[in-house]
């Protein structure tokens, strides 16, 4: 795909790999409404990229919000070209000390979400002349369990279950799914004190999003429907 002068919605766009998501995409002239519930850190983000990216506050739990939304922005002949499920969370602990909520807020943001906006955009994407791309984000945990993020796992492996059965259904469309299962990347998912919770080992979200970016532009007829991504020395360096 050429990504200049194409429209793409991007996922929890606030932070961490959605907003370097949001960047190079605009760099390569991309239009890009950028969803997450922080208005402000949306806003902060526009006056950075400039107006290629359009801020939109959205709880991408909240279904009947994201079908109004998309049912206002898009029409016959305004179709979005790209979908990019990135928004996403984890609370990690033993299953007992696990909480209902918790593992709801997990179930609701990582995998409903997910169905919520993807079903409304591909009806639109069918009509498009374009061939069209969603990208969704799961992470190693969606291809390996372990201790301690049972219900991270779970809404991860969903997703790549989601996404498969999605890239076999919509070939024929023109539109691409593709599944992202990263290592860990330096960002605010650990935690709000991000230089305390991550290391220079991490991946830098600038590197993920070349990857994303990659995909993106590969021919019509190519489709790379799964990429694994890994720090090759994953230790912290203070620990070593
Ligand atoms: N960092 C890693 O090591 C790593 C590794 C593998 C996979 N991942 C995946 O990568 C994705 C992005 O994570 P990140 O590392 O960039 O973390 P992050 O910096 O914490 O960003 C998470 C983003 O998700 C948004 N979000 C959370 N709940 C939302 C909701 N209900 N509605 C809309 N947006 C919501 C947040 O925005 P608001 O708070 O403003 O709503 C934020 O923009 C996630 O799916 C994560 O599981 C991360």
């Amino acid at each position: 795909m050429d990504l200049s002068n194409k429209t793409a919605i991007v996922t929890g766009a606030s932070s961490g790999i959605g907003i370097a998501f949001s960047e190079k995409l605009v760099q390569k002239g991309t239009k890009v409404y950028g969803l997450a519930r922080r208005l402000n850190k949306l806003q902060e983000i526009q006056q950075q990229l400039g107006d290629l990216f359009i801020p939109v506050e959205m709880d991408i739990t909240r279904a009947n919000d994201i079908e109004n939304w998309v049912k206002s922005q898009f029409t016959e002949d305004y179709s979005p070209d790209i979908l990019i499920n990135n928004a996403g969370l984890g609370t990690f602990g033993n299953v007992e000390e696990l909480s209902i909520e918790d593992w709801d807020t997990m179930m609701n943001t990582n995998l409903n979400g997910v169905f919520y906006i993807t079903r409304q955009v591909v009806p639109f994407m069918k009509k498009n002349p374009n061939h069209c791309h969603i990208i969704n984000i799961s992470s190693v945990a969606g291809l390996l369990g372990n201790p301690q993020i049972s219900a991270y796992n779970a809404t991860k492996f969903g997703l790549r279950g989601f996404s498969e059965a999605l890239f076999k259904e919509l070939r024929y469309d023109k539109i691409k799914v593709s599944t992202m299962f990263p290592g860990s990347i330096a960002t605010h998912f650990f935690g709000d004190d991000k230089e305390a919770n991550t290391h220079p080992n991490m991946m830098q979200p600038g590197d993920v999003a070349d990857t994303l970016i990659h995909l993106l532009e590969t021919p019509d007829n190519i489709l790379i429907n799964e990429v694994t991504l890994r720090p090759l020395n994953p230790k912290n360096p203070d620990n070593q």
